[in-house]
């Protein structure tokens, strides 16, 4: 039996806005299993080792669920165009790269790396449609100590020349790919990468599949008025862009959709109504002029909201700064509203993007007890205040700001995945 303790400032997040703040507390996993949260040590571990973080904060790590692998090399680059133009000037080409496999391996070891080095250790990612590049993302993550869901895009129409599979081949890579993937902590997600560039055959057959291996979903949804007005043309059957899904099998409790900027109430009954995830991508909103998604009242409406970086439209890779920029955005949204619709407190967009996925991951909120111990352990000894914080003070900062080097250590399905020299 192997007992990891944790002794630090215990800070986690068991609701939406709460905090559970435990100084001088011990965090406690047997077997990668957490067993509870102490202010004193149950007798029963007395014996066991006790890693001491003196002042530390020990706070749960990230989910990032919605991020492009294969856009890791544009990273910071190309924010001068809107969405479809941005993909097809920048994304289709980069993304076109992946066919070759070496190119891949260097690049999402890369990204596995760095993301574990920023605390995010659970992801609902796309790859790119190239099969053999997204078993290496798979391999290259499970590694490194990421978990979560990876997605070999599907894209059968309007990607170009280089970046296009047909029909036939994109079921059948689908299938392959899938009968290909054993990993232990990373699994399939079914990914139609939006409608425009699937056809309804092949979007009829990935729900069919989704149905028969019982996979979750991910997609991209009314994220930008051109988009959404080229959905209607391709689809003048459906009303709205989400029916685009919905009848092809695609739209239930395990469905993900990234940015949901522009859903209307209509658009959010539907995503209420069937427990779709949303993923609300701040950064990549602005980056790519999309808008400022209505994130505050979703959480009033009752939607599951999750944070996404969405790397590349995302610029940053840290869920720290996703955080911030989430926090932000709805602030924005305020002025736009005229003051009528509340922003994210800072408590509410770190549930946002530590606990409010744990459902999806079937896990609880927080560090409960039977999650699996993923935990960041962050040092913020060296930055000055006039005065001596509190734990929820420091907490507070150190969403927006941070020393160098600040992670110290990261746990990711109970295994120490990355440790500061
Ligand atoms: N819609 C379809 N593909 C993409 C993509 O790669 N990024 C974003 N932000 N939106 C998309
Ligand atoms: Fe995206």
């Amino acid at each position: 039996m192997a007992t990891t303790i944790l002794k630090g400032t215990v800070i986690s997040a068991p609701s939406l806005g709460k905090l559970d703040i435990t100084e001088g507390g011990y965090l406690v996993a047997v077997d990668g299993v957490i067993q509870g949260v102490y202010k004193t040590l149950p007798r029963e571990f007395a014996s066991c080792p006790v890693e001491d973080m003196g002042n530390d904060l020990i706070l749960q790590s990230f989910s990032d669920m919605h991020l492009h692998a294969p856009q890791y090399p544009m990273l910071g680059m190309g924010m001068d165009m809107p969405l479809i133009d941005w993909l097809h000037t920048y994304t289709f080409p980069t993304e076109a790269r992946f066919r070759d496999t070496d190119f891949a391996r260097e690049t999402y070891r890369r990204l596995a790396a760095e993301l574990v080095a920023n605390g995010t250790t659970r992801v609902c990612m796309f790859s790119s449609l190239h099969r053999e590049a997204t078993l290496i993302l798979m391999e290259e993550l499970e590694k490194a100590g990421v978990t979560g869901f990876v997605g070999k895009v599907n894209m059968d129409r309007n990607g170009g020349v280089d970046l296009e599979e047909t029909t036939e081949e994109s079921i059948r890579e689908t299938e392959r790919w899938l009968e290909e993937c054993h990993f232990e902590h990373i699994r399939p997600v079914i990914t139609p990468r939006f409608t425009p560039s699937c056809t309804n055959e092949l979007m009829e057959k990935l729900g069919q599949i989704a149905g028969e291996k019982d996979l979750p979903i991910q997609s991209h949804l009314s994220e930008n008025a051109g988009e959404i007005a080229w959905v209607s043309q391709l689809h003048p059957d459906c009303r709205q862009y989400w029916e685009t899904y919905a009848k092809c099998g695609m739209w239930n409790e395990r469905t993900v959709m990234a940015h949901c900027v522009w859903s209307d109430e209509r658009e959010r009954k539907a995503i209420k109504d069937a427990g779709v995830w949303v993923v609300h991508c701040a950064d990549s909103n602005q980056n790519l002029i999309s808008g400022f998604a209505p994130v505050r009242k979703m959480l009033k409406e009752g939607i599951k909201v999750v944070l996404g970086s969405d790397i590349a439209g995302g610029d940053k890779i840290s869920m720290f700064d996703v955080t911030a920029a989430s926090i932000r955005s709805s602030k924005a949204r305020r002025i736009m509203d005229n003051w009528n619709t509340d922003f994210l407190t800072v408590s509410e967009a770190w549930y946002l993007a530590t606990s409010a996925a744990s459902d999806f991951f079937g896990e609880k909120p927080g560090f409960a007890p039977g999650n699996p111990l993923h935990a960041i352990v962050l040092r913020d000894d060296d930055i000055i205040s006039v005065r001596k914080l509190t734990a929820a003070e420091r907490f507070e900062r150190c969403v927006y700001n941070r020393q160098k080097n600040a992670i110290r250590a990261v746990y990711s399905a109970g295994r120490k995945v990355y440790s500061a020299q």
